[in-house]
């Protein structure tokens, strides 16, 4: 189906990921944006990483929503109630675009977001250093410390930014669980933690206290000045927009394979980034979205940080490479891997560096490998078959194109719920449980490339018969709605018909 059909009297569209994140959602939010009156993200924090080209530009974000670059003709755009919020990178974020002239004045914060301080990097920086073995490979922004703070009813919002003493004392009592944690904590681990500019190049630092409670008062008073004017009650704003039927895009973060409710625990991130957290983080219903639109790479995956991954290329090599510091993007360059290569590590190193795979938050070299329909068809059981493929024209000159269509399980006898996986066990869809997943062996069909450049393409009938054949077999395996083609990263890559 084409995209302008799907559209056709659709109020509210959500963009959200079928797989583990940077799958393109911010090209197809940055496309949507311009119908639409109002954009808004309702999950994740500076985790997240936006990749936009516009007119050549390349444009990186992490907490403004994508659609800021469309910040015209009075459209709004909504940083909703479900974000972790470090008010720092908004407002580093703001200056970037205030300095290259762009209008950010359709900015709103939502005052009910969660406040991400500096005790939450810290914590999430020495959990991934101290827990030898058990790191999750985590962004070190905080997320999962100033979600938990949330839920365990310790936590601030932006709005507390705006009342001095109120931040003043709900800082103290948060601050005061945290030190007696920190406490414990190597101390030369934390004041070195603590030096980085992320976390205020050491300002927070206190040689009898541990962290200085002046010091981030003074510097969140600052931030919560720089951001009063456009912090508001987004819920009820969202709300008026759809009972005014306006056009309300809503942009999700990460992957639903990232989720903390959908997603391969304990490797995920720490917020719901399905469609039903996405619809929650913005104060609606999710009744009210009229369509989801689910990102999905193909045919090939990523994922960054630690976590099962059945198809990567190279396997525990390729997990282990990935998380080596000396894993960069020079250095793969050096090696000049080919996309063809007989060594899976090398070619899935090669697809990285054709897809530019590397994370837009901490430059981690993606893990790479073929896409997996058993996590699609989890994913779609979810957000439904309509999608949009991404990234098709890294693959351009791959000669075989290897889809797993099926795992056979390899590993002890394991209950999910009734049922009883034993060794050989055929599953066509996953179980996001890391018990099933790390002895899945995946079934591959092997299809051959299409060999041809695909940027220039622009209709579906141009591209080349054996990508138009892998694209029917994808549709006949899972029962896809494919709506758009993206096969490049720049605005007009897109194959709308
Ligand atoms: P956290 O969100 O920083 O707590 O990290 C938890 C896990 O989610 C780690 O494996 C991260 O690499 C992953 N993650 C978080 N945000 C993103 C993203 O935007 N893209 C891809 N992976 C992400
Ligand atoms: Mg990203």
């Amino acid at each position: 189906m084409k995209l302008s059909d799907w559209l056709r009297n659709a109020r509210v569209v959500a963009v959200v990921d079928n797989q583990f994140g940077d799958t393109g959602k911010g090209k197809f939010v940055d496309l949507l944006a311009e119908r639409s009156d109002v954009i808004a993200r309702g999950t994740g924090g500076a985790n997240a990483g936006h990749t936009v080209c516009c007119n050549g530009r390349r444009f990186s974000f992490h907490l403004l929503p994508s659609g800021i670059l469309c910040d015209a003709d009075g459209k709004v755009n909504i940083i909703g109630n479900g974000v972790a919020v470090d008010p720092r990178v908004v407002c580093h974020e703001l200056d970037t675009l205030a300095d290259m002239g762009m209008s950010t004045n359709g900015l709103r914060v939502a005052y009910n977001a969660k406040l991400v301080l500096p005790q939450h990097l810290l914590l999430d920086r020495i959990r991934e250093r101290a827990m030898a073995g058990g790191q999750l490979g985590t962004t070190g922004r905080g997320i999962g410390p100033a979600y938990r703070d949330h839920y365990d009813r310790l936590g601030l919002t932006v709005n507390d930014l705006l009342n001095v003493d109120v931040f003043v004392c709900k800082l103290r009592r948060n601050l005061e669980e945290k030190v007696s944690i920190l406490r414990h904590v190597d101390s030369d681990l934390v004041r070195h933690i603590l030096s980085h500019d992320h976390l205020g190049s050491g300002r927070f630092y206190h040689s009898t206290h541990v962290i200085d409670e002046d010091a981030i008062v003074q510097e969140y008073r600052r931030f919560g000045l720089r951001l009063a004017h456009y912090v508001t009650d987004t819920d009820a704003l969202i709300r008026q927009a759809v009972y005014d039927d306006k056009r309300v895009l809503l942009e999700g973060a990460q992957g639903i394979l990232l989720s903390i409710d959908h997603g391969t625990y304990p490797y995920v991130t720490s917020s719901d980034c399905s469609i039903h957290g996405l619809a929650r983080g913005v104060g609606l219903p999710q009744r009210v979205v009229d369509r989801t639109l689910g990102i999905t790479k193909a045919f090939y995956m990523t994922r960054v940080g630690e976590g099962p991954f059945p198809t990567e290329l190279g396997r525990e090599r390729s997990a282990a490479w990935c998380r080596d510091a000396t894993a960069t993007r020079e250095a793969e360059t050096a090696q000049q891997p080919d996309i063809n290569d007989a060594d899976e590590l090398r070619q899935g190193m090669a697809i990285r560096q054709r897809g530019d795979e590397y994370g837009t938050t901490t430059m981690r070299p993606r893990r790479t490998g073929w896409l997996d329909v058993p996590f699609l068809r989890y994913a779609m059981n979810i957000h439904g078959c309509d999608m949009a493929l991404t990234m098709i024209d890294v693959l351009d000159d791959c000669d075989v194109i290897k889809v797993c269509t099926k795992y056979f399980y390899q590993g002890p006898d394991y209950y999910i719920g009734d049922r009883l996986l034993q060794a050989g066990t055929i599953l066509t869809t996953a179980y996001p449980d890391v018990n099933v997943l790390t002895h899945c062996q995946p079934h591959y069909k092997h299809l051959p490339g299409w060999n041809t450049l695909t940027r220039d393409i622009r209709k579906r009938e141009h591209l080349p018969l054996n990508l138009q054949n892998l694209i029917a077999a994808l549709i006949q395996w899972t029962s896809a709605n494919i709506v758009a083609i993206s096969v490049g990263p720049d605005r007009e890559q897109t194959i709308l018909q």
